[in-house]
């Protein structure tokens, strides 16, 4: 039987915001949503803010009850030790970090992340009871030469190595040619890729895994564009950039959710 996906809107800051800005946003954000039923269970919300907010968006989350999942942007494959530098998994779970990102293709470009290092951060994630965000996706090159799902499925299959069957794990198919270009998929383009990913869930981790797990679409993401990815049965929430540094814009598309009744 069809199992019900609660909807996920998560917000990637990057490398925006300092701590100080984050506490203005986050209130600003909070108070844009006040009147929304969006906080009833039928949608999460995550934000993934710089290491350096963790913190302090957690403080604020804590003390006024906002029910908004803290995740961070990536970490380290080991737990502790002489890495300097690094982040540990064992340190973001104790600031309640519920959520990683793992395998971001600007992890992936600019700091040579391998999908043997991505499968050891998703180990690491596990290990330390945070639910990775297996990001996958192709480049333009990527689609042309081979189209659209070869590369992320052959990422993601590579990211579930030695994931068990039970592990909680969510997956965002972010084609790089659609991150900040403002040229985002189609809502066929992402339902094709996602349901092909869930269908890697399906192979490696079983049914149950493929029919609970969430696979989000992220690549320019705008309140304008979020109900018609939502309707694809495949595309269970987005991953959203530079929308998400704009109170309205990412409370708009957190809001889009009540209309859709998913
Ligand atoms: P944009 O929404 O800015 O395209 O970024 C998407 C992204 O990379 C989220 O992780």
């Amino acid at each position: 039987m069809a199992v019900t996906r609660v909807p996920f809107i998560a917000g990637n800051w990057k490398m925006n915001l300092d701590h100080l800005q984050a506490v203005a946003f986050v209130q600003k954000l909070h108070w844009a949503l006040k009147d929304a039923k969006h906080l009833d269970g039928s949608v999460e919300v995550g934000l993934f803010p710089p290491f350096t907010d963790l913190r302090t968006v957690q403080t604020l989350i804590d003390a006024d009850k906002i029910p908004f999942a803290l995740g961070a942007q990536d970490l380290s494959t080991k737990d502790a030790g002489a890495y300097t530098g690094e982040v540990s998994g064992a340190f973001l779970a104790k600031l309640n970090c519920a959520y990683v990102l793992i395998g971001h293709s600007e992890r992936r470009e600019y700091h040579a992340e391998t999908d043997q290092v991505i499968s050891e951060k998703v180990q690491a994630a596990l290990r330390n009871g945070l639910v990775p965000v297996i990001c996958v996706g192709e480049t333009s090159e990527d689609l042309e030469k081979f189209g659209a799902s070869a590369v992320p499925v052959g990422q993601l299959e590579i990211a579930l190595e030695g994931v068990p069957a039970d592990a909680d794990i969510v997956v965002a198919y972010e084609p790089v040619w659609a991150i900040g270009s403002g040229q985002a998929a189609t809502p066929e383009q992402a339902q094709e890729v996602c349901a092909k990913l869930r269908e890697v869930i399906a192979d490696k981790l079983g049914q149950d895994a493929a029919q609970r797990t969430r696979v989000l679409y992220g690549g320019s993401v705008k309140s304008s564009n979020i109900a018609s990815f939502m309707r694809e049965p495949d595309v269970d929430g987005a991953l959203v950039g530079g929308a998400s540094l704009v109170v309205d814009e990412f409370a708009a598309i957190i809001r889009f959710q009540k209309h859709v009744g998913v």
